[in-house]
């Protein structure tokens, strides 16, 4: 379709249906308007990406519980939790943090398990672990996951040397002490390493430096950073969190600085009342319901905002943003360690979760990667835990929903919502995006932030004709609706049959509070 002309052909289909909804003295129009046949950039697969940090449960009871466990393992990772996260199709796994990863010494991770150091875990808790799980651990996950390694490289209390062997060490089949070493240790062939970060969160727990000096530091170790044996390190140094504009213009601004990194991180937590107060994961009204959207909708500003700074230094967008930290932080559950992080997730974060993955997938062009916080056990997590049992997440069912958007082309929408009011605020009811994968099939991606009420949306399918529809949706009685080990089913998709197509215009009712996945066929 001629770009020029698309934006006026929009304009007047609105116009035209405005018009007769005014006519029909209706009280809000809900427009998806579809174009089958303008499609923009690929949604890179890595935009539905996970973290594992040293925290909590995450890794050691969440992931691995050794050979010896009783609970049914390979290689001492659960086999419960291997199946859950295949069945998501989990592309990438971003570890050892966070802020673990500025304290992490890899060194301490290899060899016989049982002549491991020890160490204390000074971010999360004061935990000692064992290092019982390290690169060779790690890198065996993401081989039975079949996703692509992420690993987390230590700035702020490590060595330029220590992560340049680190990546030796993974990747390189010369003769050298570290592949001399990786092979007494048991693997023969080196790895393949898609993506490597250059540190965590350095303007903060990852040593509290300024923008300059760590673009200074950034360049030093980028240096040493080589690519090996085929295998390509996408590197992508620590950017900025929230509205930080001035750290991503720093990276950005020197060309030769730019030069070093090919993906930039970003990090964005949306906290109910702010940091001191962190409102509860299960316990909340809905002024808690409203702010937490509203909070989560920031994202799109967000990356609008870097975005726009990227633009001016990077028009060809050749460099990704990288956001590996995102999703609800709320209290930890009554009981548990503070340092642990361990929180419920309710329907609430499902709809944080559709919330966001929409957005990413609208932002396909710069949003290249993007890890939720975090895979198992801490703050908003896809799976819990506790001994052998294990709860898929209201959040999990949402990554199945939207894996479809893997790898599909985005395709162009233009969203008219009504809004939802809570006291004096307002927001969009309805977030959505929609793609058309290698088969043709179209999938559209909803969910209505509204509590008290259904909505309906009209989406007029502009460019094709598709016959077949089919849906998923997932909702609740109750906002706080919760997947408990007692009762692991109360959340979770059902099939959808809400929607009506004539003419080539598809109607949809979309329950309140609710997410819903609809596939178009031929
Ligand atoms: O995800 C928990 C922590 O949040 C991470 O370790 C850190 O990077 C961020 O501040």
């Amino acid at each position: 379709m001629n770009k020029i002309l698309f934006p006026f052909l929009l304009l007047s289909l609105f116009t035209g249906i405005e018009a007769n909804a005014q006519k029909a003295n209706s009280v809000a129009v809900n427009q998806l308007v579809i174009v089958a046949n303008h499609s923009g950039p690929i949604i890179s697969k890595d935009i539905y990406g996970h973290f594992s940090e040293h925290l909590g449960a995450c890794i050691y009871g969440g992931i691995w519980v050794g050979t010896d466990s009783k609970i049914p393992n390979t290689f001492g990772i659960r086999n419960d939790v291997l199946a859950a996260l295949k069945e998501i199709k989990i592309p990438n796994l971003r570890w050892p943090g966070g802020c673990f990863a500025d304290t992490y010494h890899w060194r301490d991770g290899i060899g016989p398990q049982s002549q491991r150091a020890s160490i204390v875990n000074t971010n999360w808790g004061g935990f000692t672990e064992n290092n019982s799980f390290g690169t060779h651990e790690f890198m065996k996950l993401c081989e039975l996951l079949g996703c692509d390694a992420y690993i987390n490289g230590n700035v702020g209390s490590g060595t330029v040397r220590e992560m340049s062997e680190w990546v030796e060490y993974l990747t390189s089949d010369a003769v050298s002490p570290m592949t001399i070493l990786r092979k007494q240790n048991g693997r023969e062939d080196p790895w393949k390493v898609k993506y490597f970060a250059i540190g965590n969160e350095n303007w903060g727990c990852g040593g509290n430096m300024t923008a300059d000096f760590y673009s200074g530091i950034m360049r030093q170790y980028s240096s040493f950073l080589r690519n090996y044996s085929g295998n390509h390190l996408y590197r992508i140094a620590c950017g900025p969190y929230d509205f930080n504009y001035t750290w991503t213009e720093s990276l950005m601004k020197d060309p030769a600085t730019q030069g070093m990194f090919q993906g930039l991180s970003l990090h964005y937590y949306s906290v109910v009342d702010g940091w001191g107060y962190k409102g509860s994961a299960t316990k909340f009204d809905e002024r808690e319901w409203f702010e937490t959207f509203r909070l989560n909708l920031e994202m799109d500003k967000i990356l609008k905002g870097h975005s726009a700074i990227m633009d001016r230094y990077d028009p060809e967008k050749t460099k990704g943003l990288v956001v590996d930290e995102w999703g609800n932080w709320f209290r930890v559950e009554p009981g548990t360690n503070e340092g642990f992080l361990f929180q419920q997730n309710s329907l609430r974060d499902a709809i944080t979760a559709a919330i966001h993955l929409n957005i990413f997938n609208q932002h396909a062009d710069r949003v290249k990667v993007a890890n939720l916080a975090q895979m198992i056990n801490v703050l908003q997590s896809v799976i819990l835990t506790k001994d052998d049992k294990m709860v898929l997440t209201p959040t999990y069912y949402v990554f199945r929903m939207f894996k479809v958007h893997q790898e599909a082309q985005l395709l162009n929408i233009d969203i008219r919502s009504e809004d939802y009011v809570y006291g004096d605020k307002k927001i969009p009811a309805i977030s959505a995006s929609a793609s058309i994968d290698k088969e043709g099939k179209i999938h559209i991606s909803l969910a209505n932030l509204n509590p008290n009420k259904e909505i309906t949306i009209t989406c007029p399918l502009i460019g094709d004709k598709y016959n077949k529809v089919t849906g998923e949706v997932l909702t609740a009685n109750e906002m706080t609706a919760f997947n408990s080990f007692e009762k692991p089913e109360t959340v979770k998709p059902a099939l959808f049959n809400g929607f009506k197509m004539n003419d080539g215009v598809l109607t949809i009712t979309m329950p309140s509070k609710s997410v819903v996945v609809l596939e178009l066929a031929k």
